[in-house]
């Protein structure tokens, strides 16, 4: 089983300027509550309870502030800078002695997943021993993402931003890794955009035939929060589901409830933390 994660919450939010200028874009709100809740809670859903969240110089305090060391969600949150986005496997040299000798999930801090299936799928994945397991998922616009080509089952070819390509599947920003991972990071070089990509590693992976995926298939819904258009769309999406389900996408005392991870008291702590707020009323409503 997969134990640990990291979550890439750097960056320096450039397409959202100005709003990035003073706030990190992960602790802006998509629909009720911080975009970082999101992936926090796609990592809570594999059973993943040590968390490593990566954010850019200077704003820790600022993460802290909300998140603690992750004890209201029964989890244990550490944090590290990234002075610099030198892409995202890089997120393996910050993590190094975090990750130890384990294997581990990387999720990107704008990813948003959503759907009936996905629990299901992360729950399966993490079982992973040996190898990488990525996330592809149908797009219209595939040239913004990497895009994986499948033919028979596998994967045969893997590109960054293709400005043409045959398939529409998209690689999302999550992915699992065995623990050479960090070994397989020191091979890489920086590309022309001066960043370690994501794809590359991904590369050295399929070429010792150790790449798998899983589709998450049109029935889920993954959205990438990283510009204004994709950020609102996102924060629609989730108001929509909360207001006709009447359930909180998310909530991540909720899910730590449910995993038994948390009690009433944590519950009636969190309740007192936020405040007098709509989030605290649907957390007094768990139980
Ligand atoms: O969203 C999925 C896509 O994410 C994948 O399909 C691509 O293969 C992958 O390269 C990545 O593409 P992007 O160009 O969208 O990544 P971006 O540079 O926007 O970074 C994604 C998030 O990771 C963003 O919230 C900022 C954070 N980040 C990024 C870099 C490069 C960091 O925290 N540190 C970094 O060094």
């Amino acid at each position: 089983m997969i134990k640990k994660g990291i979550i890439l919450a750097g960056g320096l939010g450039t397409r959202m300027s100005p709003i990035t200028k003073s706030i990190n874009k992960q602790l802006l709100p998509i629909y009720d509550k911080p975009l970082i809740y999101y992936p926090i809670s796609i990592l809570m859903l594999a059973g993943i309870k040590q968390i490593l969240i990566i954010v850019n110089k200077g704003s820790i305090p600022q993460f802290k502030k909300i998140l603690q060391d992750g004890r209201n969600f029964g989890i244990k949150i550490s944090y590290a800078e990234q002075n610099q986005p030198k892409g995202l496997p890089d997120a393996f040299k910050i993590g190094k002695k975090f990750i130890a000798n384990d294997n581990v999930a990387l999720i990107l801090g704008d990813n948003f997943f959503y759907g009936q299936s996905l629990t299901e799928k992360l729950e399966k994945a993490s079982k992973l021993k040996k190898g990488a397991i990525v996330f592809v998922y149908p797009v219209k616009n595939p040239n913004r993402f990497g895009v994986a080509e499948i033919k028979k089952n596998k994967i045969v070819t893997l590109k960054e931003k293709p400005k043409k390509t045959k398939s529409n599947l998209a690689v999302t920003g999550l992915y699992l890794f065995d623990n050479s991972v960090i070994q397989k990071t020191l091979k890489l070089k920086f590309s022309k955009r001066k960043e370690l990509e994501i794809i590359d590693l991904l590369n050295i992976y399929k070429k010792n035939k150790l790449l798998k995926f899983e589709h998450l298939g049109r029935g889920a819904a993954w959205l990438d929060a990283g510009t204004i258009d994709d950020f609102n769309q996102t924060s629609m999406f989730v108001s929509s589901i909360e207001k006709r389900q009447g359930l909180k996408i998310a909530c991540l005392e909720e899910i730590a409830l449910i995993k038994k991870w948390i009690n009433r008291k944590n519950i009636k702590d969190a309740i007192s933390f936020y405040g007098n707020c709509e989030y605290s009323k649907y957390l007094k409503n768990l139980f």
